[in-house]
């Protein structure tokens, strides 16, 4: 069959890299993909968010699978668009629809729905404008530090943990009264603050049954020692060696089972991944988020772990034969340092001449912002290229990750030494 990926990142190079290797996979697009997509498939340059171009593109093109990268069209409605079109609702397009996209899309959605279905997760209140005077009373019979969430899409900036009342009172204020993320901090949750350590499970669903993808975790400062700003990943670590076998049979009975029971309870239609974010607390997992596709980078060492035909799975999720199709995976530890432009996530420059790829024989190089321009492979984005390695443990893994690092250059390369430092 042909397919066409949604995306341009590692994630999506990822995804390209591992579709590529399906018997089943005729031909492969990626919209508008990079110079990595471009050597496992063609890149058509397509924008993710112009649903009548790739109607259009899908149906010129005879493409029978769509799997879309980031959260943007599905919060958009990409799946409503294709479902409700004659032409193309007997495409399968891999992703939620707009009403499932909302965990994503609206946080205070994403807690309601927590607590309609008794999911773990943090006590909280959502606040507008006009009942600021209420956010501040509860901010007041809160324990620092505060956690102040924009309801909407930001970026991945809309999180906001502070320590002083007064300063969470005036973000607070900053956000609903003076839209200081726009639109998406209208709503602001306010949520109690978990203590914990962080890590991803993710799911395939379509719709009733689910497969439970290898654990993650990533690390999303810039600075070594998990310091300075948020970024979209520095790196990322797969298992995670506290989530065993019994702790994730805890997550899957508490948190992963009512999720999916209550988007079916909801009549919300979810065919997809779900990454749910999660802070063990004492033991006790506990969801800060969901996110409605992979994360990045965590795709870069989830999916290359998964020894099974991925895109016999994504076609069993529209031809009803999902449950009944094995998910095997690699045993393997696998670890991912990304190289990054420097100045990222702030200002960066790009453009700058990339090389030594061809030397790396120990990792996968996904390509993450990267473009070919006058026969030169050179940077275009924050995030360049993930190293991903395997190991007989996350140990041996990252050594071959960071040999690799070594060996890639570009002007103001920069990356973290210390990925998994602290496990
Ligand atoms: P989110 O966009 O909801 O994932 O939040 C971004 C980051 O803020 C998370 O990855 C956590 O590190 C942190 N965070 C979010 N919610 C909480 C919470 N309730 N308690 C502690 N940290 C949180
Ligand atoms: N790495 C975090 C994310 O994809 O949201």
């Amino acid at each position: 069959m042909n397919v066409l990926i949604l995306g341009s990142g590692g994630r999506e190079h990822a995804f390209a890299w591992k579709i590529a290797k399906s018997s089943s996979c005729n031909q492969l697009f990626i919209a508008p993909g990079n110079a990595g997509t471009a050597e496992v498939g063609t890149n058509i340059n397509i924008d993710v968010n112009d649903f009548e171009s790739i109607k259009e593109f899908v149906l010129t093109e005879n493409v029978e699978l769509v799997l879309v990268g980031p959260e943007d069209p599905l919060v958009n409605g990409i799946y409503n668009f294709f479902n409700e079109d004659k032409q193309l609702k007997d495409i399968s397009l891999i992703g939620p629809s707009k009403e499932g996209a909302q965990l994503e899309g609206s946080k205070q959605f994403a807690k309601e729905f927590m607590f309609r279905h008794n999911i773990p997760t943090a006590k909280y209140q959502a606040f507008t404008k006009d009942n600021l005077a209420e956010g501040y009373t509860f901010l007041e019979r809160l324990e620092a530090p505060y956690v102040l969430k924009a309801d909407g899409l930001a970026a991945g900036k809309g999180v906001l943990i502070l320590n002083d009342l007064q300063e969470a009172k005036d973000e607070l204020k900053a956000m609903v009264k003076d839209a200081k993320f726009g639109n998406a901090s209208s709503i602001v949750v306010i949520e109690e603050f978990l203590d914990g350590i962080e890590l991803s499970v993710f799911i395939l669903t379509d719709g009733n049954s689910y497969k439970i993808l290898p654990s993650a975790k990533d690390y999303k400062r810039i600075g070594e020692g998990n310091t300075g700003l948020n970024t979209g990943g520095m790196g990322a670590i797969s298992p995670v060696p506290f989530a065993d076998r019994f702790y994730i049979e805890k997550v899957e009975r508490e948190i992963i089972k009512p999720t999916v029971e209550g988007l079916k309870k909801d009549n919300i239609e979810y065919k997809g991944f779900i990454f749910i974010g999660l802070i063990n607390v004492k033991g006790q997992p506990k969801v800060i988020e969901y996110n409605v596709r992979m994360g990045d980078p965590e795709t870069e060492v989830v999916i290359p772990r998964i020894k099974s035909d991925l895109l016999n799975l994504l076609k069993g999720i529209d031809d009803g034969t999902f449950s009944e199709k094995d998910l095997n995976i690699n045993e393997q530890a696998a670890t991912t340092v990304m190289l990054v432009s420097r100045g990222y996530p702030q200002a960066y420059e790009k453009s700058k001449v990339i090389s030594g790829i061809e030397d790396i024989k120990e990792s996968i190089v996904f390509h993450a912002g990267t473009k070919n321009e006058n026969e030169q492979l050179r940077t275009s984005g924050g995030r360049v290229i993930a190293l991903t390695s395997f190991g007989e443990n996350i140990e041996e893994a990252l050594t071959k990750s960071f040999a690799s690092a070594e060996k890639i250059s570009f002007k103001g390369k920069y990356y973290r030494k210390d990925i998994g430092f602290d496990l």
